[in-house]
């Protein structure tokens, strides 16, 4: 009896005498047999031989099947699942060179070379598919992802959008001042005591301090405390401390008190000018404020009454009245004969400007600060400033302005 190796199945089979095993290739679904080569070594004339062309047939018709199952894979998750199948621990290929160790030094030099060449060529088809899967997923990607650069912008609702009357206003604030050769100073709503109070000329524990009604945040470690600025005026110290006269500057911005009702809010907004050179006086003061009120209340005649009144900050110090006439409708500007306080204002306290290492005696200047909200409300007849923090839409549409018209002193400051 002979013996001859079937490859193909990964088992020994005899073939020669035995009738039921005669010609035909045994299949591996047909023997229930390890995967492991098995070889008989019984006699010596059982010696292995160099693997039959079968064998090498079957590797061949495994690679086949292999490429063109590569060559199918629409993606890379199919590509991945085909190397696995064929290189990962328990893959075709794998289980194939596994069986190297069970051969024969001679079949080994066939089969070893065959098996490695299968493997390196199967890596290496699967390497170019995967190459050319991502260039196709990048090219249905461009194709997809390309954008129409001329496609017609879209035209914005501009009836819808409203602009706040409070950002009106301030746009309004700043037309005037520019022209009048005024910059815009800022300064954070976040503000150290300091700066708040002791720069401007608030003695500590001083009674003005508690008028301001302010929101402190928690003491620091080294017992400065900084609080919600409760004015713009921090803003003047910032400024001179930061920049040699002269100095003419307004800087709008929000504010912070605990008050509220009709007329206040927590947060509101102030404007604060400043203006300091050489030989800055009340009458400068007086004429900017005019120019300013004529030119923002949209009126003729904007006549002023400055009464005295006291600032920390301002010596002499004044409150400044506009000339009104009170209606059933609500408030006429510049005509009658009612009063109607606006600002505060004065000349800059020889301590504030020591306190920012200006000396009194060479420079002087003049203040002031304004409701912004306020002078907002008058303009515009809002009667509830509660109202312009509700984030209602309707009061918006109703008190907002048209967007993209910006107001300006040559084309109007308000429509
Ligand atoms: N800071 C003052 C306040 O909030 C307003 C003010 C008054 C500002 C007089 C000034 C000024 O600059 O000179 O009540």
């Amino acid at each position: 009896m002979r013996r001859r190796l079937c490859y193909r199945a990964g088992l020994m089979v005899q073939q020669g005498n035995a009738p039921h095993h005669s010609q035909a290739p045994v299949s591996m679904s047909a023997c229930n047999a390890p995967t492991s080569l098995l070889v008989s070594r019984n006699t010596k004339e059982e010696t292995m031989q160099a693997p039959a062309p079968a064998v090498l047939d079957d590797l061949k018709e495994l690679e086949d099947r292999i490429a063109s199952d590569v060559a199918a894979a629409g993606d890379e998750a199919a590509l991945e699942n085909l190397r696995v199948a064929a290189l990962g621990k328990k893959g075709s290929v794998s289980e194939r060179m596994k069986s190297l160790g069970t051969m024969s030094p001679e079949e080994r030099k066939t089969m070893g070379p065959a098996l490695n060449g299968l493997k390196v060529r199967v890596g290496e088809l699967i390497a170019e598919r995967r190459t050319a899967l991502a260039a196709e997923a990048l090219t249905q990607r461009l194709a997809a992802e390309t954008v129409d650069v001329t496609l017609e912008p879209q035209a914005a609702d501009v009836t819808e959008g409203r602009i706040h009357p409070i950002s009106q206003v301030m746009d309004e604030l700043i037309a005037i001042f520019a022209d009048l050769g005024f910059e815009i100073a800022e300064g954070p709503d976040i503000e150290t005591d300091d700066l708040n109070f002791t720069k401007l000329n608030f003695p500590e524990g001083h009674p003005a301090r508690d008028e301001h009604d302010t929101f402190f945040l928690p003491e620091r470690a080294d017992g400065t405390r900084r609080v919600l600025r409760t004015h713009t005026s921090p803003v003047q110290i910032r400024t001179m401390l930061s920049k040699k006269p002269p100095i003419r500057i307004i800087a709008p911005g929000r504010t912070y008190r605990c008050d509220s009702d009709q007329t206040h809010t927590p947060m509101f907004h102030q404007v604060e000018g400043l203006v300091i050179d050489e030989s800055a006086h009340v009458g400068h003061l007086k004429w900017v404020l005019q120019e300013f009120c004529k030119a923002f209340f949209e009126v003729d005649d904007a006549s002023m009454r400055f009464r005295a009144s006291y600032f920390p900050f301002t010596e002499p110090s004044y409150e400044v009245d506009i000339r009104c006439k009170r209606t059933h409708n609500g408030i006429e500007l510049g005509t009658g004969d009612d009063w109607l306080e606006i600002l505060g204002s004065g000349m800059v306290h020889p301590n504030v400007l020591r306190n920012c290492g200006l000396d009194p005696d060479v420079y002087q200047g003049f203040a002031w600060g304004m409701g912004i909200d306020r002078i907002a409300m008058l303009k515009y007849g809002m009667p509830d400033l509660r109202a312009f923090f509700d984030g209602d839409v309707r009061w918006l549409k109703h008190y907002g302005f048209a967007p993209l018209d910006r107001p300006s002193l040559a084309g109007g400051l308000s429509r």
